[in-house]
């Protein structure tokens, strides 16, 4: 039976849901985490429904039995669309967040009514997101594009260093197929019929945001999903009277750390700063922990020893 105190599961094919992870960590800093990156099977998007419903199977049951999740983030939008229905339907007491492609937020942003989605193959051409598409007919142009290949990229971009301010944007892997995909697109920027709104579809693409900026202009807005989770499981944690408050938090972590000092903090309301020193958030990987420990060193300022590897089979 889960506790408030029990972490809250997390988890994506790969490093990208970092991306969530840092929205997840910010908005409930009381809170224990468990991500886990399945780097070893990454990327999903390409790989098929069967495959990616079945390490979404796989991986709920592992968090639930070996970390006693309290709730579960799908900080992936491959894994949402293929699997979220069967993981909502195998695990009803379960509290579960899901991602999808933040087309409906584009609506308000958007005010030349063209608006790009990039996401995987696999999020965008299922049915789900077909369905969603169909929903808001005639409210917008959407011109939809699968990056294949790019969250690989992105993958194995981690630990390496930030390309020299200035060079050029397709002198890296990654810069060179968001080149690409963004020239397919057709034309970005502010002026009548031009795309002015850019759907982040994928949890990895957040981390190549800058060049994804220096291809569309300064005016374009982009749209991610990291925020609005975040809100939607801090919803879901209190409805279910499974949120962690300050209070517990500390005393959890003058247990775990006697000579740590958060005791005088415990009365405090709210998120306070002994309790962000608290080793937190464990994150496992199926694949290289070097890898992991470079995303979370680079993306959440997290030190090493969070990071170890894990089988799933
Ligand atoms: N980060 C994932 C998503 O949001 C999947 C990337 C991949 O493994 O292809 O869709």
């Amino acid at each position: 039976m889960p506790l408030t105190s029990s972490p809250i599961g997390v988890f994506d094919s790969g490093v990208g849901g970092l991306s969530v992870l840092r929205a997840l960590r910010a908005a409930l800093p009381n809170e224990r985490f468990v991500y886990l990156a399945d780097s070893a099977n990454a990327p999903y998007g390409e790989r098929g429904d069967a495959y990616v419903s079945a390490r979404t199977h796989a991986i709920t049951r592992y968090l639930r039995e070996q970390h006693h999740i309290k709730a579960l983030v799908v900080a992936c939008n491959t894994a949402t669309a293929a699997a979220i229905h069967e993981v909502r339907s195998s695990y009803p007491d379960l509290p579960l967040v899901g991602l999808e492609p933040a087309i409906k937020p584009a609506l308000a942003v958007t005010q030349t009514g063209r608006v790009g989605v990039i996401g995987t193959r696999g999020t965008l051409t299922s049915s789900k997101f077909g369905k969603l598409l169909a929903s808001l007919d005639g409210q917008a142009q959407f011109v939809v594009q699968p990056c294949d290949g790019l969250a690989h990229a992105i993958e194995r971009s981690v630990d390496l260093p930030e390309p020299a301010p200035g060079s050029a944007v397709g002198a890296t892997e990654t810069g060179a197929l968001c080149e690409r995909y963004i020239h397919a697109m057709g034309e970005f920027g502010t002026a009548p019929g031009q795309i002015d709104t850019l759907v982040l579809g994928c949890t990895h693409y957040i981390f190549v945001a800058h060049e994804l900026r220096a291809l569309v202009g300064p005016g374009v807005q982009f749209i991610e999903t990291g925020e609005p989770v975040a809100r939607q499981t801090r919803r879901l944690l209190e409805s279910a009277g499974l949120l962690r408050n300050a209070r517990a938090g500390a005393l959890a972590h003058a247990a775990e750390y006697p000579d740590g000092g958060a005791a005088a903090d415990a009365e405090n309301e709210g998120p306070d700063e002994a309790l962000s020193d608290v080793p937190n958030t464990r994150l496992l990987t199926t694949g290289s922990v070097a890898m992991l420990q470079a995303g979370a060193q680079r993306w959440l300022g997290l030190p090493a020893d969070c990071c170890s590897t894990v089988s799933v089979p």
